[in-house]
């Protein structure tokens, strides 16, 4: 196994195609301990981990607790409404104070870009970048990279669109950055208030009409309009935009047949994604899910585990 030299996760920046495939090659392998009768294997014995949420979170957290227990790592769960944060402490110094009781890892979602840059500048700990406001969510990336490669067996060279509001998406920031260092070909969509100007840079194609935008796709991953931060101002209605940027029958009906349609999750259904497509067999929305377990357990184990010291079996 080769070697993972990072002491925290914040952005796929930071990741080689050598470090993407040590982390795909690894939660492939560590995959199977969620399909035995008991999920655990004692890799991270040991460990403490803080999982800090200060946003809602159903995936990315569960799936972080988990991956951490299922490696046999102590977990520990705060919310910024359950943290001394309500009786005025600062997040730095609730950083600080976490690092006062030695845990291995602090796993953030923050509603702010850059805050686990920031602590990971103030604490001995590791930090992962759960989610940090619209700026980057590497660990949804690494999965939907595991679940392109699972259901492809490739990623080089695919044609892959993303749909959606790309300008304020977490999820697209870190996916874009990741799809094209593994060499495939990205295709961004949405209205135009919500494709950030000087995309391009980024090395992908902008196409503005979703309908031939999912054309000859082998990928077409779909992106929830988010209402509690912006979304009302960018378009005028819930229904106008799922009529002309929602993935409905009628706009698959033109897709390629082996197309995979993917979600981050939480969907909307009926605005970016009808129900009829988000519950079809093309749907890998769950399974992104699923692969989520086994890639924050490839994460933990690379970042605390002593890659290439330990056993995973
Ligand atoms: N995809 C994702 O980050 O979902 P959650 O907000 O439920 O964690």
């Amino acid at each position: 196994m080769g070697r993972f030299d990072h002491k925290d996760l914040l952005s796929m920046d930071q990741l080689s195609v050598e470090d993407i495939d040590l982390v795909l090659d690894t939660a492939e392998s560590l995959k199977e301990i969620s399909t035995r009768d008991i999920k655990k294997v004692p890799t991270l014995r040991g460990k403490g981990i803080v999982n800090f949420f200060y946003e809602p979170s159903t995936r990315t957290r569960t799936s972080f607790e988990m991956a951490a227990k299922r490696l046999s790592a102590d977990t520990v769960s705060l919310s910024a409404s359950g943290s001394s944060m309500v009786k005025g402490e600062t997040f730095i110094d609730t950083a600080r104070n976490l690092q006062a009781m030695s845990p291995d890892l602090i796993i953030l979602r923050h509603s702010s870009s850059g805050a686990p840059h920031l602590i990971a500048r103030e604490v001995a700990a590791g930090v992962i970048n759960a989610g940090d406001g619209i700026n980057e969510h590497p660990t949804q990336a690494l999965l939907d990279l595991f679940t392109i490669r699972e259901k492809k067996g490739t990623i080089e060279g695919l044609n892959i669109v993303i749909v959606g509001d790309i300008a304020h998406s977490r999820v697209a920031r870190s996916n874009i950055k990741g799809m094209t260092k593994m060499g495939a070909k990205v295709t961004v969509s949405g209205p135009p208030t919500m494709i950030p100007v000087g995309v391009e840079s980024m090395g992908v194609r902008v196409d503005y009409d979703p309908a031939s935008a999912v054309q000859g796709q082998d990928v077409i991953m779909m992106l929830r309009i988010q209402l509690e931060r912006h979304g009302k101002f960018l378009m005028p209605s819930l229904r106008e935009y799922a009529s002309f940027f929602g993935l409905s029958g009628e706009m698959m009906r033109n897709v390629r047949e082996d197309a995979i349609v993917m979600h981050p999750g939480p969907i909307n259904r009926g605005v970016e994604i009808s129900s009829e497509i988000a519950d079809s067999p093309c749907s890998v929305i769950l399974e992104q899910v699923t692969n989520g377990v086994a890639v924050r357990m490839a994460v933990l184990y690379l970042l605390i585990g002593g890659a290439g010291r330990d056993s995973v079996d």
